[in-house]
């Protein structure tokens, strides 16, 4: 993140704004301020009034209203911004507001000041806590490739922001936690957006063994060991590339000793250009994302790493590249995968559950988890469902789906329940082999997710991920204007922490 804004937090009497510095302050739908913002505020209070009736600002969640020099106060800008009904908001709707605000502040100022304060005591240490993760969200630019650029585009050589709050220590005892959440994040999306030129798998792998420093234990499978498991169906996607294969394995151990650790499972396609069965030109460029699974986990065990998440969880992800050349595997051809089972490749281009059998069989089988959920940029039949707002959930597991939708709803990273039935399973039945890797046009999603299925080992809970239309390219929200989203490490942080570290 090149253009990084440092965030800090000061009492509403310390916090200082410069001159040349933007005052960003909340109100409620009675355009009501908390009492130290109205302090800070009051020389300019009558005109806060006139704009908000000339503007016809009323205070509704998610609304601002600008005054640019406004007269008796020592800023070059005061941004209000609307919380709406202060007393029903909840964490996610203070990450917004975070977002929104830090939306107001051009990238050229070098210094603002954000009072995290509503009336009624409607925003506390935690709320001031989840504002700054909203706008360090935001924040987030990856520009690490312009050496150019237009002057108002220009990022200030310093930015800094102050959040003001009532309890200094509570908020920055609160952040801490978040603060651990928005760098695994933005790992996430520097992974999804970086080109392919520059992520290749071992590239990919080294960035993941830098989690070592945050204190994941780090296993770098290469060809000999990958041969030696008989992974030949994540093997023979990468066969085509000039790039060699990688399976990392990062472990966080911070639970009870010997308590089976979560799984967490990546599809890290570096580039899918589909292999032999070639995609059309047009948006192959996007599939320098298809990696977003991979991206996810590791930006998830950053997070649980760093915030000293009280669990063992471990990430695993299969990591290639898909390419058409005289070694790559033709449609026709038949792999043995490590289950032992025999897969016909169809189409080339349906590769990332090729990679997911054999990480899902090695994962399930070596480190018997409580759970094992993947996360992969599968199909486009996903996108075709439901668009970029929900991610595709399939589950042999309720309660796990439950909890999932859960952490997803109070995340905003929502997931939708797909099916799974035996009815599918005849559609990837094979004429030569065990399994053939695709099951038709008509639910393409499904038979994906009942293709992996089959390589569940040990009767593991488990849940799939569908995440083609949210790992990127997805909806610009208030907490993110990047093409790679970082989907999925807020939402499997918070299932983490609301049902697996309370022992
Ligand atoms: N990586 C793609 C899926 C994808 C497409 C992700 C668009 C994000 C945006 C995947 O490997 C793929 O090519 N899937 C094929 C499967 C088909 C050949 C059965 C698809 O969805 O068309
Ligand atoms: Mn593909
Ligand atoms: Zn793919």
């Amino acid at each position: 993140m090149s253009d990084a804004v440092t965030l800090g937090f000061a009492a509403f009497t310390q916090a200082k704004i410069d001159p040349a510095g933007v005052l960003l302050v909340f109100c409620d739908e009675a355009l009501k301020f908390g009492p130290a913002t109205a302090k800070a505020i009051a020389p300019a209070a009558a005109l806060v009034a006139r704009a908000a009736k000339a503007e016809r600002f009323t205070g509704k969640n998610g609304s601002t209203l600008d005054l640019i020099v406004p007269e008796g106060l020592r800023v070059a800008r005061l941004v209000v911004v609307g919380a709406g009904k202060a007393a029903t908001l909840k964490g996610q709707d203070f990450v917004k507001l975070g977002g929104i605000a830090m939306g107001k502040l051009p990238v050229r100022v070098e210094q603002a000041a954000v009072f995290a304060e509503l009336p009624g005591g409607a925003l506390k240490a935690d709320g001031a806590a989840d504002l700054a993760l909203g706008m360090v969200l935001r924040a987030y630019a990856f520009d690490r490739y312009k050496t150019k650029r237009k002057d108002e585009e220009t990022p200030a050589k310093k930015r800094s922001v102050t959040v003001a709050v009532g309890d200094v220590a509570a908020a920055r005892r609160s952040y801490a936690e978040r603060e651990a959440i928005a760098g695994g994040v933005v790992l996430a999306r520097d992974l999804v957006n970086e080109p392919a030129n520059v992520l290749y798998p071992e590239e990919f792998a080294r960035r993941a063994a830098a989690l070592k420093k945050a204190g994941v234990a780090i296993e770098v499978l290469d060809l000999r060991a990958m041969k030696k498991l008989r992974m030949n169906a994540l093997l023979g996607v990468g066969q085509g590339s000039a790039h060699e294969s990688r399976v990392v394995v990062m472990r966080w151990n911070g639970g009870k000793k010997n308590d089976a650790p979560l799984a967490f499972i990546g599809k890290g396609v570096c580039f899918d250009t589909g292999g032999i069965s070639i995609k059309p030109a047009a948006s192959m460029e996007d599939m320098k994302g298809d990696m977003a699974g991979a991206a996810c986990v590791t930006g998830l065990m950053q997070a649980l790493a760093t915030r000293k998440a009280r669990v063992n969880a471990v990430g695993v992800i299969g990591l290639v590249e898909n390419m058409p050349d005289g070694k790559a595997q033709r449609p026709g051809d038949i792999v043995t995968s490590m289950s032992g089972q025999t897969i016909e490749i169809i189409n080339t281009d349906a590769e990332g559950r090729l990679v997911l059998a054999d990480v899902m069989w090695y994962a399930a089988k070596r480190f018997k988890p409580k759970f094992m959920i993947d996360l992969a940029t599968l199909t486009g039949a996903i996108i075709v469902a439901l668009g970029h707002e929900y991610a595709g959930m399939f589950a042999n597991d309720d309660r796990l789906a439950e909890r999932l939708a859960k952490a997803g709803e109070a995340t905003g990273e929502k997931v939708w329940r797909m099916p799974l039935a035996p009815e599918y399973d005849k559609l990837i039945d094979s004429k030569f082999a065990d399994v053939k890797n695709t099951g038709g046009r008509m639910g393409g999603a499904i038979t994906a997710a009942q293709f992996i299925q089959r390589f569940v080992a040990e009767k593991t809970p488990w849940a799939h991920l569908d995440i083609a239309g949210t790992g990127f390219d997805s909806r610009q929200s208030d907490i993110n204007k990047s093409w790679g989203s970082g989907w999925g490490v807020r939402l499997l942080d918070r299932l983490v922490a609301d049902y697996y570290e309370r022992w």
